[in-house]
């Protein structure tokens, strides 16, 4: 039976006719067991090949491997399936690969702050190249969950807090996986995940419940799954959590209705790992026949590691419980994606058809990356750049100035050390013999309270023109279940940095770490801070040309910083209420009088214990240059429904350098249907810029780009009024006034 989806039929393309035709032939000769058998990925513990698994896949059992990156054995593992398996259905073999393979770029979210759709798409080819030389057609990426609460270890690998930069970002990385054409070599299946609303997990712990309003999950979660999939992404992984009460790997509303009706995913959705098995201990179902129900009756294709289906699909079916034409079109989708992967043809690797791993163009688009990933936060009196030839001498103090592996970040299964370039080292061949490079690790590693080389550090700082510190987060501290409750500088660090304060030395502090952290105790204490996330294979090439000025940072936040946990969630795009905090209402807990009077001062949105605003804002990223943008224009004030409105700015170098700047246009709907964000991102662009030059950035705004769930949960853009932005961060005050008739 077919059961590709009618659209594609419709079209009259002979390709895809021909393709639905083997589909549906081949699914015509398979037994219950082989199909079962396709829609079961298998774990492989890398470097070995055991006989229960060659007969798995001789046997037609599984229709996918995870984790394994020998060659060999995939190769051998995909002649056993094409050779020695009744129906010769060749392996998906999957891995994740999030941010690099062996070339190891920026975490996502440094990737997200270099606001570059080129750079970004651009790591994706490379690790797609790199992966499928060694036998990988799959990987899972992008994870596209919106991150707004950076205790939650797995921050780091989202694209930030905002949907539209995330979208935009997420489709550049899908493309960079799977290029044009999934079949061409070096291109992999990629896979939008985790959906959905993975995000918002509660407290930022990992895996724990999720409660979204179903309109903040249109409005805010689903948007990049929607980019993604009109981006073509040949994959979806459902996530872990238990949303609103009902796990997403079983939830049927969510993938049935939203997913594959309303956003029209019509191909391979897969769960996560373990997940169906885990419906059980959700207190969803009783046991894992159950979970396999209920997962497959959502429409999970393929399950992940855990064996339910394995082991109860078959007697769910007897039971008439899961229709066989159900079936059926799941193991179709697993079919098609091999078709489109063209492993039916080839599902060989010969990885001399491939560049070489970590060759000198992957090492040079990873170091731009992380050039452009890095964001200044702080730069006191043009503390930075140095200027090497006005320096005898620079302290080097901290964990992270020569740690080749933490530099790497989380998600990294692949990527080597070896290949690392540390910031000692760069900077140490950057001045040569002419600076004379004192070096002091001091602590053990980011989390280590022993002081014992404080005064070693301290003598050492004194000792130096200037200090270069390089503390944050080693990479175990974030990613998947490795959430924080207190997001400070883990340590002794915030003290090592009040010791070296008091030498009264220009200090440097490049940060290194996989989530925003919050520095409100050491800002004052240091003159320059960059942060550089985890930079990756080439952090340190990178962060030495942007320390000496032979390139201006131009990275921009992707995420707010929170001056400490208790304003958690904080992120821009906020709701105004009807009480909005204001400078002129905002009073702090030390002006407070003995025995105020109750209603006061304030009765506005605040804490009383801290600024309502963000330490550092979404959008925010220092240059060594000062720009300016000027006279917003609109081509008018008005548009009807369908139109697009053109707005313009002019952007001014004021500085020295040549620079990128990122310009960024906000909107707010004065009046919704349903409260609308108090700014919303609609668009940005990366310019570059000679010193002292003016350009006219210009963006289109459709009023397509203006619609939203309303709350009748109907998509669609309202006519009213409108503010628009242009600016370098989401604090812009450039502002014009549209109407949508
Ligand atoms: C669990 C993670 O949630 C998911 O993102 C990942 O792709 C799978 N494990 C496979 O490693």
């Amino acid at each position: 039976m077919s059961s590709m989806s009618n659209s594609q039929v419709k079209g009259n393309n002979p390709i895809l006719e021909k393709q639905q035709t083997f589909v549906s032939d081949l699914i015509a000769k398979m037994t219950l067991e082989e199909k079962i058998g396709q829609m079961s990925q298998q774990s492989s513990s890398e470097g070995s090949l055991p006989e229960h698994l060659k007969e798995a896949i001789r046997s037609g059992l599984t229709g996918s491997i995870i984790n394994q990156v020998n060659l060999e054995i995939i190769n051998e593992m995909q002649r056993i399936a094409v050779e020695e398996s009744r129906l010769k259905i060749p392996l998906l073999m999957g891995r994740d690969v999030i941010h690099g393979f062996k070339t190891i770029f920026p975490i996502p979210l440094g990737q997200a702050s270099s606001w570059s759709e080129e750079l970004v798409s651009s790591a994706a080819r490379i690790s797609a190249l790199e992966a499928s030389s060694c036998g990988i057609n799959w990987t899972f990426a992008p994870m596209m969950d919106i991150g707004r609460d950076p205790r939650w270890g797995r921050i780091a690998e989202t694209l930030g807090e905002d949907p539209y930069l995330c979208a935009v970002l997420a489709a550049s990385m899908i493309k960079g996986f799977q290029g044009e054409q999934l079949a061409t070599p070096g291109n992999i299946a990629a896979c939008a995940k985790h959906f959905v609303g993975y995000g918002a997990s509660e407290s930022g712990r990992d895996y724990a419940s999720v409660n979204i309003p179903e309109n903040e999950l249109r409005n805010v979660h689903l948007t990049p799954f929607k980019v993604a999939v009109e981006a073509g992404v040949a994959t979806v992984m459902a996530s872990f959590s238990d949303i609103n009460g009902v796990p997403a790997s079983g939830n049927e509303w969510l993938m049935k209705q939203v997913l594959r009706k309303e956003i029209g995913f019509n191909d391979l959705l897969v769960s996560d790992f373990d997940a169906i098995r885990q419906l059980t201990v959700h207190g969803f179902t009783a046991n894992d026949k159950e979970a396999a129900y209920q997962s497959s009756n959502a429409g999970i294709d393929m399950e992940m590691a855990s064996t339910t289906y394995k082991e109860h699909l078959k007697d769910l079916i007897d039971e008439g419980k899961i229709k066989l034409c159900e079936i059926d079109r799941m193991v179709s989708r697993i079919i098609k994606l091999k078709v489109k992967l063209g492993l039916f043809e080839d599902p060989y690797t010969n990885p001399t058809s491939f560049p070489s791993l970590v060759n000198q163009s992957n090492l040079l688009a990873a170091k731009e990356l992380a050039l452009q990933s890095c964001v200044l936060l702080k730069n006191y009196d043009e503390a930075l750049p140095l200027n090497k030839s006005k320096l005898n001498s620079i302290a080097v103090i901290g964990p992270l100035a020569n740690d080749g592996y933490e530099q790497l970040g989380t998600w990294v299964f692949d990527g080597e050390e070896k290949h690392s370039v540390t910031c000692l080292q760069a900077i140490k061949e950057f001045v040569g013999d002419t600076v004379k490079i004192n070096y002091c690790k001091t602590l053990e590693n980011t989390r280590s309270n022993n002081q014992d080389q404080f005064t070693q550090a301290i003598e050492t700082a004194a000792s130096s023109d200037c200090v270069l510190m390089f503390l944050g987060e080693e990479s175990i501290l974030s990613g998947e279940a490795h959430c924080r409750s207190n997001i400070d500088l883990p340590g002794s660090q915030q003290q090592l940095i009040h010791a070296i304060a008091e030498t009264g030395k220009k200090i440097i502090l490049v940060v290194m770490a996989g989530r925003p952290l919050t520095l409100g105790n050491i800002l004052l204490k240091v003159d320059a801070l960059l942060y550089a996330w985890h930079p990756g294979t080439m952090g340190g090439p990178a962060i030495t040309d942007l320390l000496f000025g032979v390139k201006s940072p131009s990275g921009k936040l992707p995420v707010s910083f929170p001056r400490n946990v208790g304003q958690i969630p904080l992120y821009y795009s906020q709701k105004n209420g009807g009480r909005p905090a204001s400078e002129e209402t905002f009073v702090s807990i030390d002006a407070i009088k003995s025995r105020a009077k109750q209603t006061s001062f304030g009765m506005t949105s605040t804490h009383l214990d801290t600024h309502f605003s963000p330490q550092f804002h979404f959008g925010f990223g220092l240059s060594y240059n000062q720009f300016s943008y000027k006279n917003i224009r609109l081509d008018r004030d008005e548009i009807k429904l369908g139109e697009v409105l053109i707005i313009t700015a002019e952007l001014i170098n004021l500085g020295k350098y040549d620079c990128e700047e990122v310009a960024q246009l906000y909107i707010r709907d004065l009046v919704g249907n349903v409260t609308r964000p108090v700014k919303e991102l609609k668009g940005f662009q990366r310019v570059s810029l000679p010193a002292g030059t003016c350009k006219k950035i210009s963006f289109k705004l459709s009023s397509n780009d203006l619609a939203f769930y309303d709350r009748n949960m109907t998509f669609r853009a309202e006519s009213g009024e409108f503010y628009v932005w242009i600016g370098g961060s989401s604090e812009t005050k450039l502002k014009a006034r549209f109407k949508i008739l």
